[in-house]
């Protein structure tokens, strides 16, 4: 029986078949976010229903697909969507496509979520440079016997969150007027938001933002040493901060009023990190 790695290169093979692009950055858009995929040129889309073994997204928002192509001269992977663990997956299936990036030949990721605000300074519609995380979904990616082609043992999170790649968000965001916060992002497995409680003691141990995706995929992506950019959309203020209940609409909506904001300051990023990469 194929392993995880087989299978990951499989995958990766699969959709490799379908353009003669060899893109270097995977993209994962999050909630509300996936708009900048459909802005790719010479662009063809690979629904994951269609990749051998990739997990579906069943969450609103997300299409649910792969999209190829290049932004100005920069040639991407876009996932619009991505899987959960409160979908049911495991954290070996939601990593599944950082997985498939990897054996892609993927060396960078920007990763992009929609979270809520724990801190006071950020409002709704703010975008967020994750400088770390705190993993409070209770599993990791790399629970079980390692497998030595994808990475180490225990793999070193000092510098999760590449400083490099932050440096370039915030240059290139202050070049185009673009307010942009640096915080700590805590994930949760949710589904269900938090409680005001919880928010409270979150924010007592660290906490900028809290979202319910993210963490599992950075470790993967650290595992194999692809450096990570990831940005959050402060969607909607924490639970108990605003007296008024949080809602998956309140969610997409904020997602879609950023996306032009956010799109650029992406755009402005990616020759950067291939400039970097090459
Ligand atoms: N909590 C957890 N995840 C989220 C939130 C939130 O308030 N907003 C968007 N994703």
């Amino acid at each position: 029986m194929a392993d995880h790695f087989q299978l990951a290169d499989a995958a990766a093979q699969f959709i490799l078949t379908r353009t003669p692009l060899r893109p270097k950055i995977g993209l994962v858009l999050g909630s509300g976010l996936g708009a900048f995929a459909d802005s790719l040129t010479a662009a063809i889309r690979v629904p994951y229903a269609d990749i051998p073994t990739f997990p579906r997204s069943t969450a609103i928002g997300h299409a649910g697909q792969m999209v190829l192509g290049n932004a100005g001269s920069v040639p991407v992977a876009a996932m619009q969507g991505r899987a959960h663990l409160y979908e049911g997956y495991s954290a070996q299936q939601v990593t599944f496509p950082i997985r498939v990036f990897g054996r892609m030949g993927i060396r960078a990721v920007i990763l992009t979520n929609a979270a809520g605000g724990i801190n006071l300074s950020y409002s709704q519609g703010a975008l967020v440079l994750i400088r770390d995380h705190i993993n409070l979904q209770g599993t990791n990616p790399l629970v079980g016997p390692n497998d030595d082609r994808f990475g180490v043992r225990f793999p070193d999170m000092t510098h999760a969150y590449s400083r490099d790649y932050r440096q370039i968000a915030r240059e290139e965001a202050a070049k185009l007027g673009i307010p942009l916060h640096e915080g700590v992002y805590a994930g949760l497995l949710g589904p269900s938001y938090e409680t005001p409680a919880e928010i409270e003691y979150l924010r007592r141990i660290g906490a900028d933002l809290v979202g319910m995706s993210t963490v599992a995929e950075v470790i993967a992506a650290r595992h194999m040493e692809i450096k990570v950019l990831t940005i959050s959309c402060v969607t909607n203020m924490a639970a108990g901060i605003l007296d008024q209940p949080l809602s998956h609409a309140e969610v997409m909506e904020t997602g879609e009023r950023v996306k032009t904001t956010f799109e650029s300051l992406l755009r402005a990023v990616l020759p950067r990190i291939a400039t970097q990469i090459a």
